[in-house]
């Protein structure tokens, strides 16, 4: 079984005219980032990370410079948190639905992956109940998307406060990836600031378009920090100063790229929300943030189908709930340009209409 299957069918498939298996906000284009080509530069030392890119990421999220890293996206910060935190026969507490490389990654490195669910029924919420259910005496971490993906729900922050409370007694660590907050709920603060035993991941990816950047970071105590840097010493060295030097310029124009963000998604978001009013048969709590909906569809055991047929028959694509161990359900992007969410969710509304499950 691949480590991450959705990693491998997102990489491998074929691209489509009305993509809506995407995720990020609407990619950057060189002449949006003002003074990117001055910016640029091939050599300087940034060891421990780019300190001018460390301060930016501090300031922007209220935390001092020595308790971030930086890292290869937001992936590279999930990989370098477990890669420090965890050893062979740990286990790791998992949402599911979940994003496939939080898990991929702990089997990586030996550690065996426990999954507690968000249900539907609850608006996939996070229950603090069933995470204790989840968790065993080897339970090194518990690792929550926050917002949800593939839901794009924001985390209750009491919920998260008891999950917290969990970890510490049982002398754990709960890692919460916020890659999608800033395009969500940006005035929410980090849930760094809920204890010690709280390790933030993010990155300018999702919220900012900024994915070719690979400018992620995580945010944690200073110990932490200093574990974090010596488990990068092993796995990328350093982070390339070309891109982290970039990295300080976008975070220099961070309001105006929010606003670019919102303005999109503002405008995208009441398409989504008339789509899902027009089909009875999805289930899908109303979206109030985010990138991307989830929605179940009722009577039906697997949406693979209907993914497929929307490749191949319509060029629209969607993304299959299996990847998110839930096959009853879909993931549908709507960050990209409006003509596309448009024309994409005229296609998945004739293919419902079709029932070309
Ligand atoms: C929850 C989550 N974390 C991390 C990432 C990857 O982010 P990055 O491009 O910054 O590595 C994704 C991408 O889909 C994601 O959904």
């Amino acid at each position: 079984m691949p480590l991450a299957p959705y990693m491998e069918w997102a990489k491998t498939r074929r691209s489509a005219k009305w993509d809506l298996a995407i995720s990020n906000v609407l990619g950057l284009s060189i002449d949006e980032l003002p003074g990117a080509a001055e910016t640029l530069a091939l050599s300087g030392r940034n060891d421990s990370g780019y300190e001018p890119l460390m301060k930016a990421i501090a300031r922007q999220y209220g935390v001092r410079p020595s308790q971030v890293t930086t890292a290869q996206g937001a992936s590279g910060a999930n990989f370098l948190a477990y890669a420090a935190l965890l050893t062979h026969g740990d286990d790791i507490v998992v949402e599911r639905p979940g994003y496939d490389p939080l898990m991929g990654a702990a089997r990586l490195l030996g550690a065996n992956v426990v999954q507690f669910d968000r249900c539907v029924e609850d608006g996939f919420a996070l229950d603090p109940e069933r995470v204790r259910a989840a968790m065993t005496p080897r339970t090194k971490l518990i690792v929550i998307t926050s917002p949800h993906n593939p839901t794009s729900v924001v985390a209750d922050p009491d919920a998260l406060k008891a999950i917290g409370d969990l970890a510490s007694a049982a002398g754990a660590r709960v890692l919460v990836d916020e890659v999608y907050l800033d395009a969500t709920a940006r005035d929410t603060p980090t849930s760094l600031t809920l204890g010690d035993h709280f390790i933030v991941t993010s990155s300018l990816t999702k919220s900012y378009g900024l994915a070719g950047l690979r400018c992620g970071w995580i945010l944690s105590s200073e110990a932490i920090a200093a574990q974090l840097r010596r488990a990068r010493d092993v796995v990328d060295g350093t982070g390339s100063i070309v891109a982290e030097r970039l990295g300080v310029l976008a975070f220099a124009h961070l309001d105006q790229l929010h606003a670019r963000a919102r303005t999109l998604l503002d405008i995208n978001m009441p398409l989504v929300h008339e789509f899902l009013r027009q089909r009875p048969e999805l289930a899908c709590p109303k979206p109030r943030g985010g990138t991307v909906i989830f929605p179940m569809l009722l009577n039906v055991e697997d949406t693979s189908r209907l993914a497929e047929r929307l490749l191949t028959e319509r060029d629209t694509a969607i993304v299959p709930g299996h990847f998110f161990q839930s096959p009853r359900h879909f993931r549908l992007g709507f960050s990209g340009p409006t003509d596309q969410l448009r024309g994409g969710l005229e296609n998945v509304a004739a293919a419902l209409d079709a029932r070309e499950w």
